[in-house]
């Protein structure tokens, strides 16, 4: 499936409104039989939209729905290779295919991923409609050496399109998380295709949680946020998709060519673990330390018995006291 079909899209503009509609209108509307309306509803329910009965009343979405919008985005980014896709596999996947045929600094978004990658072969839980799934292909042609900083510089750019978008007080957990007050609100994967010598091929994909389905929320095994939940309005996709279009437009050229170093400053600002006791999870054994940031290849830097190492790959997290 790549998208709803005629009937399927018809149901969702009308219950985008976020007000009652009785089974018998909609049936009207869609042409169909009010068991067939049913099956339409429990579609939509299937792919995350939080839709629910009221005897007497008809269905409802539990909030209205706005829906990604292409030529808004381009026309707020001034950016022409933007894809805006219903329902797809993955964003990454989608733009890993289609590798070398892409016009540099292409993007794809979608409502929905069917299967949806985090890190670590893990799934990232991607409901219809609800949260941000944007991937970008960049393509480095001074190769592979320069990438060590790159997820980190990716998620300086995250932080700066939701500071434009009004959101604040989001920090960074080494090397691609972000974070609010101790839970993960937004993610990074980045996926390369690259031959020794030759230009690196890489999908940079940003899953940002916007607005969390009850139901979907039960499938996620970490503390998380969403950015409905720490601002007051309603939270503009189309927006916050465009800030980060020109915010990776800005930085990914600057990064290239200076690397890291200019923005060593921001990360520190932003680590949310800086000078705490962390543990650090590597492939076979934890490790015990004090973060104390990173260097200028990215690489985070742990105090142990007052010595400094550094650690190039591994995951993060607080060691409580
Ligand atoms: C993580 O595990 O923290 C990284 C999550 C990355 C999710 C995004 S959503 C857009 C892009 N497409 C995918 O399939 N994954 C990334």
């Amino acid at each position: 499936m790549s998208e709803l079909n005629e009937q399927g899209n018809a149901l969702l503009k009308l219950l985008a409104d976020g007000h009652f509609h009785s089974g018998e209108k909609i049936g009207e509307l869609l042409g169909v039989s009010r068991t067939s309306v049913n099956n339409y509803i429990k579609g939509l329910q299937e792919i995350g939209l939080d839709i629910y009965k009221v005897p007497g009343r008809g269905y409802q979405s539990a909030t209205p729905i706005d829906l990604l919008d292409e030529k808004i985005i381009r026309s707020l980014s001034q950016h022409a290779h933007v894809k805006v896709e219903q329902i797809l596999d993955s964003t990454n996947k989608w733009l890993l295919d289609k590798i070398p045929n892409l016009k540099n600094g292409q993007i794809c978004i979608a409502e929905y991923q069917l299967a949806g990658r985090g890190r670590r072969g893990r799934t990232w839980v991607s409901p219809f409609a609800s949260h941000l799934y944007f991937s970008y292909y960049w393509r480095f042609e001074s190769g592979i050496e320069k990438l060590s900083g790159l997820s980190l510089l990716v998620g300086i750019a995250t932080v700066n399109a939701l500071e434009e978008t009004g959101i604040k007080g989001v920090s960074l957990k080494w090397p691609n998380d972000l974070y609010y007050q101790g839970k993960k609100l937004a993610g990074i994967l980045i996926e390369l295709n690259a031959q020794a010598n030759e230009a690196c091929h890489t999908v940079i994909g940003i899953g940002i949680n916007v607005r969390m389905p009850p139901e979907q929320a039960k499938l996620i095994d970490q503390p998380w946020i969403d950015l409905s939940s720490l601002s007051d309005g309603k939270v503009d996709r189309n927006l916050l998709s465009a800030n980060l279009i020109s915010q990776l437009q800005k930085l990914l050229p600057e990064y290239e060519k200076n690397g890291l170093k200019p923005h060593l400053t921001k990360w520190f600002e932003l680590d949310c673990f800086l000078n705490q006791p962390v543990n650090v999870l590597l492939a076979d054994k934890h490790k015990a330390g004090i973060c104390r940031g990173i260097d200028e290849h990215g690489a985070l830097l742990l105090e142990c018995n007052g010595n400094i190492e550094t650690y190039i790959g591994g995951e993060v997290s607080l060691r409580l006291a």
